[in-house]
């Protein structure tokens, strides 16, 4: 997520459970574009253990193939073609989401990408641009390109972030496609987790905002697949969060504005888990200095009642779990959920020319 998932939010994420995965927010590809030097850094300096993909966002063919051959030179688990970001600039410039318009586009790229590339290739799609009508032909592309993983955010680029999700379509990808799908869109717990898994078929889950907000949420859904119950923070436990939060995130050299105004872009995520009623986010939206927002989260959080962290009105209801499988197909998720291993490292070059410092 841009401005949001960095180096220093995985370091921290990952002290609460680090997920199988990651995912670079997109490097930008044009004719002139180099490589993002902040975004390069955050798979130079990642653990050795952590398995990074790299996100590209452009519409340029000999771009999009000149960056993808210069970032399969560092440690990265695959190349990761975005086909979803729904920033209306973004889509004018037939880039993201706007690409869902164009699939003769979009079958040259994965074609070029597909030859060109020695490291896995996956995608992070929508349903569609504003209808799923095409999303079958979409299907239809990504099996003939053979992309070795598919990411379905269940909505729409004319959704954005709101509305219903269509996790059923995410079933429609695992029965069409061989290669394993990994279904994304709203999963704020980790319950919820596992009936998506259940019922629709996907071999994992991406969770973007609900990390943000429950970094806990990967060990929760680990220990459920595991048959185990998940542990919930306490206040305490959220309090600490936001405060190594609060020092993880801050920029060397910038301004405690700055500093403080950052902080907000995740609280938004996190803000409502906390207090439904919005009086937290509120608050927190209104400081101006680090001690301000300290004070805040102490005066919250300083206590050791659970936070369910989700199950709030203001989230999406706990789906239900239809029988979107036929019950013969449908599977219980099993420990393991099999996609790190397509992106261990050995499935890469066997030694990266440019190692990471
Ligand atoms: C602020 C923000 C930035 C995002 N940046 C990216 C991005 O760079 N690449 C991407 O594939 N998705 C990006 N997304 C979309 C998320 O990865 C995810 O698909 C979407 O939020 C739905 O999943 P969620 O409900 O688990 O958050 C972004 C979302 C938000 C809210």
């Amino acid at each position: 997520m841009q401005d949001i998932t960095d180096l220093a939010f995985w370091n921290l994420q990952a002290d609460y459970g680090e997920a199988d995965l990651v995912y670079t927010p997109y490097f930008r590809v044009h004719a002139t574009s180099r490589l993002n030097r902040t975004l390069l850094g955050s798979i130079t300096q990642s653990p050795p253990h952590r398995r990074v993909i790299a996100q590209i966002i452009g519409e340029d063919i000999p771009s999009i193939v000149r960056t993808a051959l210069e970032l399969q030179q560092y440690r990265i688990a695959a190349i990761d073609l975005n086909l979803g970001c729904p920033a209306p600039i973004v889509c004018r410039k037939k880039v993201g989401g706007g690409l869902l318009r164009i699939r003769d586009k979009i079958d040259a790229i994965l074609a070029a990408l597909r030859s060109a590339v020695t490291i896995p290739l996956t995608v992070k799609t929508r349903l569609g641009y504003d209808s799923t009508e095409a999303f079958v032909d979409l299907l239809e592309l990504f099996r003939k390109n053979s992309i070795d993983l598919l990411t379905v955010h269940a909505r729409t680029v004319k959704d954005m972030y709101g509305g219903h999700v269509q996790y059923d379509l995410i079933s429609e990808a695992v029965r069409k496609l061989s290669c394993p799908v990994l279904a994304n869109g709203d999963i704020v717990n980790p319950q919820q987790g596992l009936d998506i898994l259940s019922c629709t078929g996907a071999h994992g889950l991406m969770v973007g905002r609900g990390a943000i907000r429950n970094p806990w949420i990967f060990a929760q859904i680990r220990a459920m697949v595991a048959g185990r119950s998940p542990i919930y923070p306490t206040g305490r436990e959220m309090r600490d969060y936001l405060l190594h939060l609060q020092q993880s995130v801050r920029w060397a050299g910038g301004t405690e504005h700055q500093h403080v105004e950052r902080m907000k872009k995740h609280l938004q995520f996190i803000g409502p888990g906390i207090d439904p009623s919005g009086l937290f986010l509120h608050q927190i939206l209104r400081v101006r200095t680090v001690a301000e927002f300290d004070r805040v989260v102490h005066q919250w959080l300083d206590h050791r009642k659970v936070l369910p962290l989700s199950l709030h009105s203001e989230d999406p209801p706990a789906i239900s779990v239809p029988h979107l499988m036929p019950e013969e197909k449908r599977e219980k998720p099993s420990r393991e959920l099999r996609i790190p291993e397509l992106f261990s490292h050995g499935t890469g070059p066997s030694k990266w020319p440019l190692e990471v410092r």
